[in-house]
């Protein structure tokens, strides 16, 4: 073990099994064939070009998948480091890039949304890419009508609905930032994220679809935003036809804004630097922090990443099951596909409505080619057992990937059978808000073990940094680390200045400045495969050792009777910290004391005796994010007796309740 000092950790589990790409693949890939074209011999000879002279690579790829008003006469700008800046001297609008060079390439009759309503009797429906462009145009002339100028921020609090990427693209459109809650979110998580970026407007619908039955969610918007002096007005979606709340003096409906407004609006020309969006993401503390993003660089890697990872073609269908409400929605349901003019499925509801086989059915009757999701989701469909997916036809998917967190093995080795017959890689995909597009990852081309996301992305000099910022060596473990800056970067925390510093530029400043800190811990194996161990703050120190809870997870779930697992520290007075594992059980297994000693010794023979849980408790649920994360703080706290803070944003407080005091 290396010394709990340096902040390394070993890789204590080796993974030997590797999974070839189907040969036909791998050859006709997009990413191969750019390979190919520039004369590499070998993938590895590719990534290792394009890290060194990022600046040239980044620079082909915004001409390639970006199309400018102006060129840039610059590729980056680091003179204002941590602010670095991207095409410095163009100008452009995503919104151009997403939606109006289709209609002029004359592809205007394309699909970009097939929606799918959580309500079974009601009809699916398809958005061209000619109707977003019109409804936008008039979007985009109702925004202006009610005051909006550029610059000005706009919160939207709707649910997974094409309109509510129309709202984005309608913002993008004028210049005006917006900034998506994920709609699920409570109405003072909403309120505190619309004081803080101060929005003029803000889009909200009637209510939503939950388990096939309409939801109110205007009234939440209402109570979010009561005494917001900056909330001039806010436009409200009919979705479900329930009745709301309405005043006169504020709520328009989105159906009235639009009505004759013109379907022509003149698309803002904007530098590239001009702000996008603001999405705030959770951080240590417990004030959200406002990540801001940029247009410019939306207008070239989430395309780029998604070509290349996903190999999207023209006819492929594309299913990324995130909410646009977050990141991964932002990217990759709504700016990534849009830049590509790809078909995109849009599904309202969650994945047990009315039954398990839902996601399936959906596969199965779009004929999805490409199919993105989460380990959490993987987790929940497993335990559901094989019987769901057996009974559908799921031989379109020719590509899987996965994002959020670890996919464990057990659960990578469930997915590429059930979703795919084994015929499909798995592309698990490790970015962040932050980062805005993938960073490390496979490509159709890479032998895949389970568990690794690969090799950091070509454009990237990604890489694993000891404390003093030393690059550790293969084998061993640190903090994550991007030495050179990339298009789709943060550009700053809206207004907070000295926490952006803080946490992500401040700790290698005085080695290595402009070296960002992404907050994860990683190791490389022996042939430089990447295994992502969590969070900066998820890494515990047993004994003087230290140990990632994702690993100690990860070796729990492999055990056959456990459905998910949670592992948190306990202070020890002699160790420093205990291993505690809170373990859901699958379906039908009995939880016993045998049972408990049973995944001690299981632990000790993947993991080592370092790593053997001191306590073991079986749970039936644990406390997650909406987006899938289990909050081990959260655990952590209840389990201790402390207290749990603000728990509102959590998919299911009611979990928090069942995690014994220990
Ligand atoms: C954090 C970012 C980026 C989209 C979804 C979450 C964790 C993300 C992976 C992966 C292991 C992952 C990291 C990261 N994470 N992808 N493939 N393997 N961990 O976005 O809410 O900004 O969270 O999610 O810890 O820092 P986010």
């Amino acid at each position: 073990m290396a010394e709990g000092k340096t902040g390394t950790t070993k890789v204590l589990m080796e993974e030997t099994r590797i999974f070839e790409p189907p040969k036909a693949l791998a050859e006709n890939c997009n990413a191969w064939q750019w390979a190919k074209k520039k004369g590499f011999k070998t993938e590895k000879e590719m990534r290792a070009w394009c890290g060194e002279h990022y600046l040239e690579f980044w620079d082909e790829m915004a001409k390639t998948y970006a199309d400018w008003y102006k060129p840039y006469t610059k590729v980056m700008d680091d003179s204002g480091m941590p602010y670095f800046k991207w095409f410095t001297g163009g100008k452009v609008n995503v919104f151009y890039n997403a939606i109006e060079r289709h209609i002029k390439a004359g592809k205007g009759a394309k699909v970009a949304y097939h929606f799918i309503p959580e309500p079974t009797d009601q009809a699916e429906k398809d958005y061209t890419y000619q109707e977003i462009y019109e409804t936008v145009n008039k979007l985009a002339n109702g925004l202006k009508s009610l005051g909006v100028v550029k610059g000005d921020r706009v919160s939207i609090y709707m649910p997974m609905l094409p309109e509510t990427v129309m709202a984005m693209l309608a913002c993008a459109k004028i210049g005006a930032i917006h900034s998506l809650v994920f709609s699920g979110f409570s109405s003072k998580g909403f309120g505190d994220r619309v004081d803080d970026c101060q929005a003029k407007v803000v889009f909200t619908s009637d209510g939503f679809y939950r388990r096939g039955k309409p939801m109110p969610l205007k009234p939440q918007a209402d109570e979010a935003t009561k005494g917001i002096q900056s909330v001039k007005n806010v436009i409200v979606l009919k979705r479900t036809g329930i009745e709301v709340p309405w005043n006169d003096a504020k709520d328009v409906w989105f159906h009235e804004l639009i009505k004759g407004q013109s379907a022509e609006c003149k698309t803002e020309e904007l530098d590239a630097e001009d702000r996008l969006f603001i999405l705030y993401t959770s951080g240590t503390t417990g004030k959200p922090k406002g990540i801001e993003h940029a247009h410019g660089g939306y207008c070239v890697t989430p395309a780029q990443t998604l070509h290349w990872v996903f190999d999207l073609k023209e006819n492929d269908v594309w299913w990324c099951t995130a909410d646009v409400g977050w990141i991964t929605g932002h990217s990759y349901v709504a700016y990534g596909p849009l830049c590509l003019g790809a078909t995109t499925i849009m599904y309202e509801g969650s994945p047990d409505f009315p039954d398990f086989g839902r996601w399936y059915k959906i596969i199965q009757e779009q004929k999805v080619t490409v199919f993105y999701t989460a380990p959490t989701a993987v987790r929940m469909l497993m335990k559901q057992g094989e019987e769901w997916p057996a009974k559908y036809d799921l031989s379109s998917i020719r590509l899987l990937g996965s994002v959020g967190e670890p996919l464990n093995p057990e659960a990578y080795i469930w997915y590429r059978k059930n979703f795919a017959y084994d015929k499909a890689p798995i592309m698990d995909t490790w970015w962040q808000t932050e980062t805005g597009c993938f960073v490390i990852s496979p490509l159709p081309m890479t032998p895949c073990k389970p568990g690794s996301v690969a090799y950091p992305l070509p454009g990237f000099n990604t890489t694993i940094y000891d404390e003093e910022g030393n690059e550790v060596p293969l084998g061993e473990g640190g903090n994550i680390v991007n030495p050179t800056p990339w298009p789709s970067m943060l550009r700053a925390f809206y207004k907070d200045e000295v926490r952006y510093k803080k946490e992500y530029w401040d700790m290698y400043w005085k080695v290595k400045p402009g070296t960002y800190l992404a907050g994860d811990k990683a190791t490389r194996d022996k042939d430089g495969y990447w295994f992502v161990q969590g969070r900066i703050d998820d890494v515990l120190s047993v004994a003087g050792h230290r140990i990632a809870n994702a690993e100690v997870e990860s070796s729990l779930v492999a055990h056959k009777d456990v459905s998910e697992a949670a592992v948190i520290g306990k202070p020890d007075e002699i160790k420093g910290e205990a291993i505690i594992a809170f373990v859901i059980l699958k379906k039908d297994v009995k939880p016993s004391d045998d049972l408990a000693k049973e995944l001690k010794t299981h632990v000790r023979t993947t993991m080592g005796p370092l790593a053997i849980p001191a306590g073991v408790y079986f749970v039936d649920d644990l406390p997650k994010t909406r987006s899938g994360k289990i909050m081990r703080r959260v655990v952590k706290a209840k389990a201790l007796g402390n207290p749990t803070g603000d728990t509102s944003a959590l998919a299911n407080p009611e979990a928090v309740d069942g995690i014994p005091l220990i």
